[in-house]
């Protein structure tokens, strides 16, 4: 299973699929860095990639603060969720070393969790991004 950008995950809103193909690029370097069963590289991928989910989840939740986002307090645990998973990831990587099973399970989790979070959640963003423009409209 790859971690591949499709178009259909597109939410429109510029900054935010800009930040969702980085966000799938760091993916790829963590699984590249674990498949080679390189322990240090690999932690130093978990918190490259860590880092810039934070920045990224930040950047979503401005949006959402910005529009008075109703579901801003779901979306937010959705995002704290991910990260305590991130660190998860990474303390079972120092205790347990990378095993096949291990980069197996985390590759099927971390990509669905992604993409099920951006074709939902993050669509909804979109939606009101849209509100916003159509309410200016005469
Ligand atoms: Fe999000």
């Amino acid at each position: 299973m790859e971690i591949e950008w499709t178009e259909d995950l597109e939410t429109g809103i510029g900054i935010v699929d800009d930040q969702h193909r980085e966000l799938f690029g760091r993916i790829r370097h963590f699984f590249s860095a674990a498949d080679r069963r390189d322990p240090d590289v690999t932690l130093q991928t978990v918190d490259y990639l860590a880092e810039y989910v934070i920045e990224h989840f930040n950047a979503e939740e401005a949006i959402m603060i910005k529009h008075s986002y109703e579901g801003f307090p779901a979306h937010r645990d959705q995002h704290s969720g991910f990260i305590k998973n991130i660190y998860r990831v990474k303390q079972t990587i120092v205790s347990e070393g990378l095993s096949d099973e291990l980069i197996q399970k985390l590759r099927c989790d971390l990509i669905d969790w992604l993409v099920n979070h951006i074709q939902v959640s993050d669509k909804q963003l979109a939606d009101i991004q849209q509100k916003e423009v159509s309410r200016y409209k005469w």
